[in-house]
């Protein structure tokens, strides 16, 4: 298990450092360079290899797991996670899907395929919720990690997994048909897509539990996605050759209903309604429910509650300020700076704690706006909104603010720091392994309830994909925002049938950096990346790999000719990490995020076990970080020159 294997690790890397804490002299220790911009680099490697790793049937951490079955954790006690989830699972390959069409990954073809394929199996369950022949079965939360039925009592049924899947599904089954396999997303994928799409076509307006499944009653998260799912379903229809009249004649309704969560009053959305729980309603299901119905070609519109929307800005204000006084860890930290972010402030599991997914969708929520403001070419604040820009910019004011006005960037700049301020929340709570649990302590920060989850980990990969503006592709939010004028009571049902294609071909061929699923183009305003499946990178993640083999209590540090290696300043010098270093592989090695096109030169040094440093021999060495493709990363091979 990583988790098991780290802590070993950091116990080996203790071991190499402890001379540190030996009480050398301070002047002869290098300072670590702990910025941000590292720490997003190492946590990317730890994040996706650690997702992998909850996946059957080969990840490490769930053995046991049949094929394609995402599991929430590992952990089997004090919480037993170890399931699969719908919602869980659709979220994940959601981010891998994406992951994949932008980098090409061939390892996670076979992931995804196995994903779509236990899910056509899943779909066939029947379980207490019901089973395939009239849909009901598709509401079913969790299964076992074999693929068999969960018959234990549970909070039944949760309206939002199979939009969640469909949307997984459906970006794939696009990516199919972009790379010239139509015939394998009509075949195999449309017939799994088509049970989910007809799920939520027919029950959409009937209540349901919500994404922390403890309400029953209607979700904004629930019926958001359901909404997205069936406008990308309809089009998805026609790309592979038949049509979904039951995703066109509810999507309009859902948005409709979508629009009652909305309080006028207060200013944010409330999360549960058609319930009576007592509790205020702003919770993080709503910036959830932003962040997955992200549409890059989207304007600001608040029917669909785009992140950029005045809406959702208004709602991230009340969501987030809701948990500053609730958590000691945030006391102290004034509005319009970034705190620890929960579920929602009247929580009691576990004793009611900041969640890592949460806080990062609170910075998610942020870098899509960044990249929606860039798109539309211009950022209005309303009466609606001004008080969330107030808090980060003092003298906003209502208006519109063209692109390449100082105060579009200053405003941009402004929000693109507090999302920052976010993602530096979590960093200060994620332990050294770069473990991320379900929760974090609201009094002391330390890790809580299930450790790994795997949601945390593709929060953390989603979040980090907006910052460097990789988004994915648009669900068709133009064509989608018209809110009908009157509201009714409705359903529809389509097809269910039992999908029995799973047999992937083998000629398929992962392509990476060069599809064009992401962005449409725009006439009307300003377009400031281009119609690639990502934005170009500005920063590359450059890892240092040194082969070096060290004697015990010597240490390896990079410096260089600029500000982030210390210019050539020895006690600036960023450490290497031993974490990897075995006899056989002696290696050393650090992620240094670098903005694109800079140049400079470097060496190695050796911190000594007495405090001295030796420099490697012979002429400094250079590197120019290159942007290739959609890549955000890449690796320097070195060996020590002694
Ligand atoms: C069903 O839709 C109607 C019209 O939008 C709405 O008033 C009602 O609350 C909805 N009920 C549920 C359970 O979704």
């Amino acid at each position: 298990m990583i988790s098991s294997r780290l802590v070993a690790l950091i116990g080996l890397v203790g071991s190499l450092f402890s001379h540190t804490a030996s009480g050398l002299p301070s002047t002869s220790k290098f300072k670590r360079q702990d910025t941000l911009e590292a720490w997003i680099a190492s946590e990317s490697a730890v994040a996706y290899i650690n997702v992998l790793e909850n996946i059957g049937p080969d990840g490490t951490d769930v053995a046991g797991a049949a094929s394609g079955l995402v599991i929430a954790s590992p952990s089997k006690s004090n919480p037993d996670y170890f399931y699969t989830w719908t919602r869980d699972a659709g979220l994940v390959f959601k981010a891998l899907v994406d992951q994949f069409i932008t980098s090409g990954d061939s390892a996670l073809l076979t992931k995804i395929e196995q994903y779509i394929s236990s899910q056509a199996y899943l779909q066939t369950v029947s379980n207490p919720s019901g089973g395939l022949s009239n849909g009901a079965g598709l509401g079913e939360a969790k299964y076992n990690a074999d693929g068999s039925a969960f018959t234990g009592g549970w909070g039944r049924p949760q309206r939002d997994g199979p939009a969640l899947r469909a949307t997984a599904m459906i970006a794939f089954g696009r990516w199919l048909i972009d790379h010239g396999y139509a015939d394998t997303a009509t075949s195999i994928v449309w017939p799994v897509v088509r049970n989910d799409l007809s799920y939520v076509a027919q029950y959409w307006n009937q209540t349901g539990f919500d994404l922390w499944e403890e309400v029953s009653g209607s979700s904004f998260f629930t019926v958001a996605v359901q909404h997205r799912a069936l406008v990308e379903g309809s089009s998805f229809a026609s790309q592979v050759g038949s049509s979904c009249s039951y995703c066109d004649s509810q999507a309009p309704q859902i948005l409709c209903f979508l629009q009652s969560f909305w309080s006028n009053n207060g200013n944010f959305v409330v999360s549960n309604i058609n319930t009576n729980n007592g509790r205020t309603g702003k919770d993080a299901n709503s910036i959830l429910a932003s962040i997955h119905t992200f549409d890059p070609t989207a304007d600001c519109g608040d029917t669909t509650f785009q992140p950029c929307s005045p809406r959702a800005l208004a709602n991230h204000k009340a969501v987030t300020d809701s948990f500053r006084s609730v958590y000691s860890i945030n006391s102290g930290i004034a509005a319009g700076n970034a705190v620890a972010v929960g579920r929602y402030s009247e929580d009691v599991y576990y004793n009611g704690n900041p969640w890592y997914l949460c806080t990062l969708a609170a910075a998610e929520q942020l870098y899509d706006a960044i990249y929606q403001w860039a798109q539309v070419g211009s950022i209005t604040i309303t009466s609606v909104d001004l008080a969330f820009w107030r808090d980060i910019y003092p003298s906003a004011a209502v208006g519109t603010y063209a692109a390449g006005t100082g105060t579009f960037s200053d405003l941009t700049s402004a929000v693109a720091a507090y999302a920052d301020g976010y993602l530096a929340v979590v960093e200060r709570y994620t332990p050294s392994s770069g473990a991320m649990a379900e929760q974090f302590d609201k009094n002391n920060g330390s890790p809580l309830s299930a450790y790994d989850l795997t949601w945390s980990f593709a929060a953390f990969l989603t979040a980090i994909a907006r910052r460097n503006s990789i988004v994915p592709a648009s669900w068709g939010e133009q064509g989608a925002n018209d809110v009908p004028s009157a509201c009714g009571a409705s359903s529809a049902i389509g097809t269910y049938s039992t999908a029995t294609n799973t047999v992937w071909p083998t000629t398929i061929v992962p392509t990476g950096t060069a599809t064009n699923t992401a962005t449409t183009t725009r006439t009307t305003t300003t377009r400031t990346s281009t119609t690639t499946g990502c934005a170009t990178p500005t920063a590359i993640a450059v890892t240092f790999d040194l082969t070096a083999t060290t004697a015990f209590g010597q240490n390896m540090f990079l410096a260089g000719s600029i500000a982030a290696l210390g210019s050539w300043d020895t006690d600036d010098a960023v450490a290497l990490s031993a974490s990897r270093y075995t006899s056989n592989n002696p290696l050393w090695y650090v992620t240094v995020s670098l903005p694109v096109g800079t140049s400079f030169e470097y060496k190695y040094i050796r911190e000594e076990t007495s405090g001295s440093i030796t420099w490697e021999s012979g002429d400094n060495r250079r590197y120019t970080v290159t942007a290739s493709g959609c890549s955000a990363a890449a690796t320097v091979g070195d060996t020590w020159r002694s």
